[in-house]
């Protein structure tokens, strides 16, 4: 079994050592800048991280293409230009729980003020502030799928009132769902917490912009741990310093490593992290690859396959 693999950040003899220890048939090759179709190995399958078109341009040998993470923008922007194989986005893998800690941490964080709390630490000052009330602290899920639904399970042992949208209606216990264009007004208007943890598609590209920020009710805080793009940048500091937006935790940015000079830095109310919201685990992600290929060797279906019309 020959596996082409790309990963800009990962090392190497992790995912060798991995696979060797799980799938010991499979003989896995480094992609390189620079190797094309006719100079690099045939393979069976390839797995990938936002890896450049010329490794997988015109390859019609490989069986699928697993991609390294949950979103596959960075693949599916390629269009027409990828191969005709199935694209296998990583279905949780270890991603629900981390997730689950990044945005639950955020929102109690926003909810205890304990952002306000550090900023009176900071001058040494005593002063109990007064607490939010829970019943108007209802959380807003932007994405219930495998992700949107951990957090939602997360959020939900804290009693926060969770709602959630997706593009069809779900019914997920003690979630309050909206759907579709339809149903996101209503949705905005009872949300206090926004958390974004949609894919990103030509539908949901920019959706957190100056419009539907408008449409949450005053002080209320964004959490955006899907992409950089679904952020209209400029409409958030405007919100924010206007007071309409109380702040945000932004995790992943339209350039990523986000620019020294970018005015988000400057802004006390926006936390910034460095898309570490749920990491690729190695062992996850190595078990659930090699259980997917095994199950399509035997000609069995596997979860996570992407519907490239609808994006992810
Ligand atoms: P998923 O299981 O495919 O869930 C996507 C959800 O978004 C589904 O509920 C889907 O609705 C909804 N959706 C998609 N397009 C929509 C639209 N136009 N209108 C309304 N709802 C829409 O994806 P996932 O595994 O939860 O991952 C979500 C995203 O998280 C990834 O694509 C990735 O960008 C991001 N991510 C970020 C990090 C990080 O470290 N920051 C890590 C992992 C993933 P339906 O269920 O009705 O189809
Ligand atoms: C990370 O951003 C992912 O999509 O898994």
């Amino acid at each position: 079994m020959r596996i082409l693999f790309y990963s800009p950040d990962s090392e190497a003899e992790i995912w060798t050592k991995g696979f060797a220890e799980i799938m010991p048939e499979a003989h896995l090759h480094f992609w390189k800048e620079g190797e094309t179709l006719e100079n690099s190995e045939p393979a069976d399958y390839a797995i990938v991280w936002r890896p450049p078109i010329s490794m997988l341009q015109g390859r019609t040998d490989v069986r699928a293409i697993f991609n390294l993470g949950a979103g596959v923008d960075a693949l599916l922007k390629y269009g027409d230009s990828l191969p005709p194989a199935p694209i296998v986005r990583l279905d949780d893998a270890g991603m629900g729980v981390q997730m689950a800690e990044f945005v639950t941490h955020t929102v109690l964080r926003h909810y205890r003020r304990f952002d306000d709390y550090e900023e009176q630490a900071r001058n040494s000052q005593w002063q109990v502030l007064k607490p939010y009330d829970k019943a108007n602290f209802a959380v807003g899920i932007l994405g219930l799928g495998v992700l949107g639904r951990r957090i939602a399970q997360a959020l939900q042992h804290f009693d926060f009132p969770v709602r959630g949208w997706s593009h069809t209606m779900k019914d997920v216990p003690g979630v309050s769902c909206f759907a579709g264009k339809e149903g996101l007004d209503e949705f905005l208007s009872g949300t206090r917490v926004l958390v974004c943890v949609l894919p990103l598609t030509s539908e949901t590209s920019n959706m957190l912009c100056r419009a539907n920020f408008s449409k949450l009710p005053e002080g209320a805080y964004l959490i955006n741990v899907a992409r950089g793009a679904h952020l209209a940048e400029p409409d958030l500091l405007a919100m924010i310093k206007s007071g309409h937006i109380a702040g945000a935790t932004l995790d992943v940015f339209r350039n990523e490593p986000l620019p020294k000079q970018h005015p988000f830095w400057q802004e006390p109310r926006i936390t910034i992290t460095p898309h570490i919201a749920a990491l690729t685990l190695y062992n996850e992600s190595i078990r659930q690859i090699a259980g997917k290929i095994a199950a399509l060797e035997r000609g069995e279906p596997i979860a996570g396959v992407v519907d490239r019309e609808r994006g992810y």
